[in-house]
């Protein structure tokens, strides 16, 4: 499944001229233990290995390594792979726009050795002996050594000359987990690769090298194998290949869904969504399905140099490898038949009644237009329409919250993500800085990942500055300030809690602050809207905080409340 190019002649490396290296995309490399694994991982890639062992312990903190079977360095390169800038996979500005590897900038063993104390044992084939380099803590040191052919790099006691940045990493064994993460991520878009992770001594993952079905059974579990459909689906210049999970089976978050473009591992909450949408009608609405997608088209319309840890990629036809995606996955899923049927909201008991979570429920039926007619406001916060069953009050602030919630947990209805709403709209353009405090940046910091999940895409920019990226469609009319600030409320009822309630939680948060509120005049056309969007919902009883979001007055209880029965 890797294309990556095989190497035929030992690569040479040279240190960028400074018109190329100001180009690179700058930032910190090294968060943590998880994102030096990244990158010595992708260097054994590039260095063409067919097997790569990572070690950790402490969560990393205390030793890195990770060993490959790949190219090696030679004695003269192997200390210039420590430099800043120093690459054996690019040389001119035109090949940045034609990259093929998974490095490119010369950059991530230079940022290890500035905050850790780095080791390379490496050799080439045609070399007889080995080097061994020792960086990070006083004069680089170089010494030959016996060494098989390959790489092998031992990071230790990570960030010690950097004590401030130890308070963003959370215990070793989150951070071990994290690491776990992200040697799976790479064993799944490289199946022909063989992996071993080893925690503190234990062989704890132990992957020989497999068709990407038998790698998603050792990476994900066997079931989860077994209940997988072959996506495959091909345009012009374009191909998503992989695996997608049948109805049978889905979790509660995102985290058995994987996206590779050219072979990168990429996030981000829009390939999600597209993943999900074709299982609107096939899978609960709090299932989120698995799958394994690598999506490969002409490296030169894809910008991987846009983000410092290369997590994010640009795609320069976004539109077609969205819709590819989901095409990909319903044509998947066709066996599979979707509910279709009536509108059901008003067949629906009194709102209020709770969607009973984690339970596998039957699929809400998909949506028929015209359910919900709009008499007028009241008071500037109810609005009250007519339905085939009777009086609907609607609340409107407690609806658009529902609504925008849904929209930013990407929830599987299907009638919030028409094309028109494009949910990840670049907004604004170029993206806004802005200045936070010392506490509100060490708040913010751990919960990036998080709202890059719903589409908030925020990115240190150095000391306390962070730029905000993007914003999904249903969030882009919003002040960014404003939006952060409520945000930032937030987090700090955000701590002790799970991943998913955390997303949970600032999407919440995100919808009140985005919903119209109480007291906002709304005309006929933006009433009819909303209670459209509320119709498609997939649980258009309650807001997201639990309140009802309309009552229903059925004709049976009018004509009970006036005697008529
Ligand atoms: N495991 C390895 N096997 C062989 N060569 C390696 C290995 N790791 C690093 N190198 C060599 O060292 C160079 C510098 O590595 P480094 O990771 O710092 O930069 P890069 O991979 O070129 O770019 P990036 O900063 O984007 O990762 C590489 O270009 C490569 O030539
Ligand atoms: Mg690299």
């Amino acid at each position: 499944m890797t294309n990556l190019p095989a190497m035929t002649t030992q690569p040479t490396i040279h240190v960028l001229p400074p018109e190329i290296a100001e180009r690179i995309a700058a930032g910190e490399v090294v968060e943590r233990p998880a994102s030096v694994v990244k990158e010595l991982i992708e260097n054994s890639l590039d260095a063409g290995a067919t097997a790569v062992s990572v070690e950790i312990r402490d969560g990393g903190l205390s030793l890195v390594r990770v060993s490959d079977d790949g190219c090696g360095m030679s004695r003269v390169d192997a200390p210039l792979a420590l430099e800043r800038f120093a690459t054996s996979k690019i040389r001119t500005l035109d090949d940045l726009e034609d990259i093929a590897t998974l490095g490119f900038r010369g950059e991530a063993l230079s940022s290890i050795a500035a905050v850790a104390r780095l080791e390379l044992l490496t050799r080439t084939e045609d070399e007889l002996e080995g080097t061994r380099v020792r960086a990070g803590g006083g004069p680089v040191q170089i010494e030959p050594a016996a060494s098989p052919t390959g790489t092998g790099v031992t990071v230790r006691d990570l960030f010690y000359n950097t004590p401030a940045r130890r308070k963003f990493l959370k215990s070793p064994m989150r951070e071990g987990e994290l690491v776990r993460q992200a040697v799976i991520r790479y064993s799944l878009a490289t199946p022909a690769v063989a992996y071993r992770l080893v925690v503190n001594g234990r062989e704890t993952y132990v992957a020989p090298p497999a068709t990407p079905l038998e790698r998603i059974g050792t990476a994900l579990g066997r079931e989860v194998a077994a209940d997988m459909v072959e996506a495959d689906w091909e345009a012009a210049d374009l191909r998503v290949q992989g695996y997608v999970s049948g109805p049978a089976i889905g979790r509660r978050d995102r985290q058995g869904q994987f996206f590779f473009v050219n072979g990168r591992p990429v996030r981000s909450g829009l390939l999600a969504v597209m993943l999900e949408r074709p299982y609107a009608g096939r899978l609960p609405p709090e299932r989120r399905p698995l799958g394994v997608l690598q999506i490969r088209l002409d490296p030169r319309l894809v910008d991987v140099n846009v983000h410092p840890r290369k997590a994010e990629v640009r795609l320069s036809q976004e539109r077609s490898v969205y819709g590819a995606v989901t095409r990909a996955v319903e044509a998947a899923l066709a066996l599979y038949p979707r509910q279709e049927g009536p509108f059901p909201t008003l067949d629906w008991p009194f709102a209020g009644v709770p969607v009973e979570a984690g339970i596998v429920q039957e699929s809400r039926p998909g949506y028929v237009a015209g359910g919900l007619e709009p008499l007028g406001q009241l008071d500037n916060a109810y609005i009250v329409a007519r339905s085939r069953e009777g009086l609907v009050i609607v609340d409107q602030h407690a609806a658009h919250e529902q609504v925008l919630f849904e929209r930013l947990s990407g929830g599987g209805g299907g009638q919030p993500l028409t094309d028109a709403a494009i949910p990840m709209a670049r907004y604004p353009r170029p993206p806004v800085q802005i200045e936070l405090t010392v506490r509100e940046a060490e708040l913010l910091a751990p919960y990036l990942g998080a709202l890059a999940d719903l589409g908030i895409e925020i990115e240190s920019f150095g000391g306390h500055a962070f730029l905000i990226r993007s914003l999904p469609a249903s969030l882009a009319d919003q002040e960014p300030r404003v939006l952060l600030d409520a945000l930032l409320d937030e987090l700090p009822r955000c701590r002790r809690l799970a991943p998913e309630a955390v997303q949970e939680r600032l999407a919440t948060k995100a919808a009140c602050t985005a919903a119209v509120k109480a007291g906002d005049f709304l005309t006929r056309e933006q009433m009819q809207a909303l209670l459209d969007d509320l119709a498609a919902a997939w649980s258009p009883a309650t807001c997201p905080h639990g309140r009802p979001a309309f009552i229903l007055l059925t004709v049976e209880e009018l004509e009970r409340r006036f005697m008529r029965r």
